[in-house]
């Protein structure tokens, strides 16, 4: 799925420019500034395909990468605190909640979870909205390689304890490092396998 080509589709800035709803969909999920872009490219192995920033607020539509014709793999604008004009954040957080608990084809949403930072109350929000509308989600922690082992293992204790209080989420997480390459063959296994 990963070995052709991974291409942009489109950028989305409302639920009636979505594209037809045809086929597997995964989308990257998290507050702004996680790594959702970068662990795009980070999976796809281009550099350059999903724009990043150290800026949070970079992201703001709804961007589909096609892979292989197979599946849709979606980046989403960041939840949380953004560098950029309010109209506008407000707008692109409607339409992020609408696209997560109303797309028909969204196989798993992947919840980032910056490896330094643990769950946070935006992200709760965001898993209770998954909940109530029965959309699988899977946490994937960020940036593992800014932290020493034992300074993770007290994150992901925290995580865990917060994953079982919802009944979406998916329980195993995936730990990742867009940096260093850690955690990415298992993740694109994952996809592949929800094609
Ligand atoms: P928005 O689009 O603003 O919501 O942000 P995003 O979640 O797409 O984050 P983005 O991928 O733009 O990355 C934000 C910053 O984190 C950039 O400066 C990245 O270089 C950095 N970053 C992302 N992943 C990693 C990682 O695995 N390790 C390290 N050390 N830095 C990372
Ligand atoms: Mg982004």
């Amino acid at each position: 799925l990963f070995a052709g080509d991974c291409d942009f589709v489109k950028g989305v800035v409302a639920m009636s420019g979505l594209p037809p709803a045809d086929r597997p969909e995964i989308c990257l999920a998290g507050r702004s500034n996680v790594g959702k872009s970068s662990l795009i490219n980070a999976l796809t192995g281009r550099k350059a395909l999903a724009r990043t920033s150290n800026t949070p607020g970079r992201t703001q539509e709804i961007n589909f990468f096609d892979l292989g014709g197979l599946e849709y793999l979606v980046d989403l604008p960041g939840y949380g605190y953004a560098n950029a004009p309010l109209a506008k954040v407000d707008a692109w957080q409607r339409l992020l909640k609408q696209y997560l608990s109303g797309r028909q084809t969204l196989r798993r949403v992947f919840v980032l979870i910056d490896a330094r930072h643990g769950v946070k109350p935006v992200d709760e929000e965001i898993m209770a909205l998954m909940d109530k509308s029965a959309v699988t989600f899977q946490c994937v922690m960020t940036k593992v390689d800014k932290l020493k082992a034992g300074e993770l293992d007290k994150v992901l204790a925290q995580v865990r304890g917060r994953l079982a209080t919802h009944p979406a989420a998916f329980p195993e997480l995936v730990l990742t490092s867009s940096a260093k390459g850690e955690g990415l063959a298992t993740l694109r296994a994952i996809i592949a396998g929800l094609a």
